[in-house]
């Protein structure tokens, strides 16, 4: 595909955002000669930097993440598309110094513009690149990139929705969610939509429950500021685990169009059953870490992270059970999850199928069969299972589970990172992975009622042990005795349901 060139423009560019994923993301761009010819990337900061010394901290940026280690001749190549400007995002002047810069010839006219920066400062910043013409389309294409959190609940994300279109159109948002770029969340998609045999199946008459997990090892780390004031509901159900259930749930597409694929999206979000507050404890749960051992180490709770307040009752683990209330999923849970400091760090979508309708070997040594799972693996194992109950080798009648492995990826086919997809779609124009706003105002409109509830109740929280699966006490969402929090990919895993 032909692209054209275009200055990146990234606000907040010497922040951590820019330091672990944007600036490695396109100099891996650059190595695979995907950055189109004459493209430039701008870097503001507030910091008074020239562009050697800017160079001198992108190098260092890259070498921390480059796969394979820096290649010299490439960073070479690399370095003359990059410049570096300081601007005070308070001060309206400093705005129209860089629209001066980047009038200038050897910058192309489309340019994106990547706020890598505070939410409270994205409506400002867009209100001054409008005053400066920045945002006009005659000479070029300009297109915003907006990281979450859009908003903080659904009535801020509309005050914040009000405030950008004044000055854009939607075309040239780009709100992203960066699990949309991981590669086995795309190949949720092509498994679902290209394997025929598995539509007959995906459906309320088959499936018994649906889990999707994400759980980490690490802690706040030094994010308290903004991590205290979001909490877990905020700072992965509401984005990244509801974009997940979106794709496991959706009819298939008209097309793979941005427009087809985000309609369906919105269907599957508008679908789920709203959570009346009176309901909000039979729905989700919160707790938060106390100290524990990860890993052979301890590490300490969440109370003693440093510039956590010592009240604090931020849940750093939350869990939500919702129905999606269609004709395809009526009646079927889904179980969604997520918690810093848990036992093991791995993002997964677990489908686990319906008991066969008989139990044709009661009189055998089986004494239940088990159920069959489908396990998509996200991250660190990307892979698809299937678990099929098969018999023992032998003269008696029994049975084990054995997995059906779809691999996603051979050992030679390195794995990118999700940042370098979305912006090369950023820079092509293609923004079916990027968020439309009614998605984020219905994925608002889902998790509202618990927040609201959980703001009031501000008492007491349930904590778990660093280290652990978590509460144990999230059994009470679910819907039958015998369904459990799966918490491992692997079928004899003697942790799965053991909280
Ligand atoms: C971010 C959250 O959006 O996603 C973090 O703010 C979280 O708290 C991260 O750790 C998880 O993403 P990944 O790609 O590191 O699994």
């Amino acid at each position: 595909m032909f692209t054209e060139a275009c200055t990146f423009v990234i606000f907040g560019a010497t922040g951590n955002l820019s330091r672990v994923k944007l600036m490695p993301a396109l100099y891996h761009l650059e190595v695979e000669n995907l950055i189109p010819d004459g493209s430039k990337i701008l870097a503001l900061g507030r910091r008074d930097w020239d562009r050697e010394k800017w160079l001198s901290e992108a190098r260092e940026m890259i070498a921390e993440k480059a796969r394979g280690g820096l290649n010299e001749i490439v960073f070479a190549r690399f370095s003359e598309r990059l410049f570096y400007h300081k601007v005070d995002l308070d001060i309206e002047q400093n705005y129209a110094d860089m629209a001066a810069l980047l009038s200038e010839q050897h910058f192309p006219k489309n340019m994106a513009f990547y706020l890598a920066i505070a939410p409270e400062d994205f409506s400002r910043v867009i209100r001054y690149l409008s005053h400066v013409a920045l945002l006009s389309e005659e000479t070029g294409w300009r297109r915003i990139v907006i990281e979450k959190p859009f908003g903080y609940d659904l009535e801020s994300a509309q005050v914040l929705q009000n405030q950008i279109t004044k000055y854009l159109k939607e075309e040239q948002v780009y709100r992203i969610d960066h699990y949309l770029g991981k590669g086995t969340v795309q190949n949720v998609l092509v498994f679902r939509f290209s394997n025929v045999m598995l539509e007959p199946l995906w459906n309320r008459n088959y499936i018994d429950h649906i889990q999707i997990t994400h759980s980490e090892e690490l802690g706040i780390g030094s994010r308290a500021q903004y991590y205290d004031n979001s909490g877990a509901m905020r700072d992965m159900l509401q984005s990244h685990l509801l974009q997940l259930l979106t794709l496991v749930a959706m009819e298939p597409p008209v097309s793979m169009e941005a427009e087809s694929l985000r309609d369906e999206k919105v269907k599957v979000l508008k679908s789920i059953r709203p959570i009346p507050k009176k309901a909000v404890h039979a729905h989700a749960f919160r707790a938060q870490y106390s100290n524990g051992i990860i890993n052979g180490k301890p590490v300490k709770s969440y109370l003693q992270e440093e510039n956590v307040p010592a009240e604090s009752i931020t849940e750093t683990y939350a869990a939500m059970k919702l129905y999606v209330d269609n004709w395809r999923w009526r009646g079927v849970p889904f179980y969604l999850r997520t918690g810093k400091r848990m036992a093991k760090a791995q993002s997964s979508i677990s489908i686990c199928f319906r008991h066969p309708p008989l139990q044709f070997f009661r009189d055998t040594h089986m004494k239940c069969l088990t159920q069959n799972w489908i396990l998509l693996g996200i991250q660190p194992e990307e892979c698809i299972r299937i678990e099929m109950t098969v018999k023992e080798p032998g003269l008696e009648m029994r049975t084990r589970t054995s997995s059906l492995d779809a691999s996603f990826r051979n050992e030679n086919e390195s794995q990118t990172d999700a940042y370098e997809d979305l912006l090369l779609d950023v820079i092509k124009g293609d923004r079916s992975l990027f968020l439309r706003f009614d998605e984020v105002e219905y994925a608002w409109r889902i998790v509202d009622p618990i927040l609201q509830t959980w703001a009031v109740e501000r008492d007491f929280i349930t904590t778990y042990p660093a280290g652990s699966w978590g509460p144990k006490e999230t059994r009470r969402l679910f819907d039958k005795e015998n369904q459990f929090w799966r918490h491992s990919l692997d079928p004899e895993c003697e942790g799965n349901g053991n909280e």
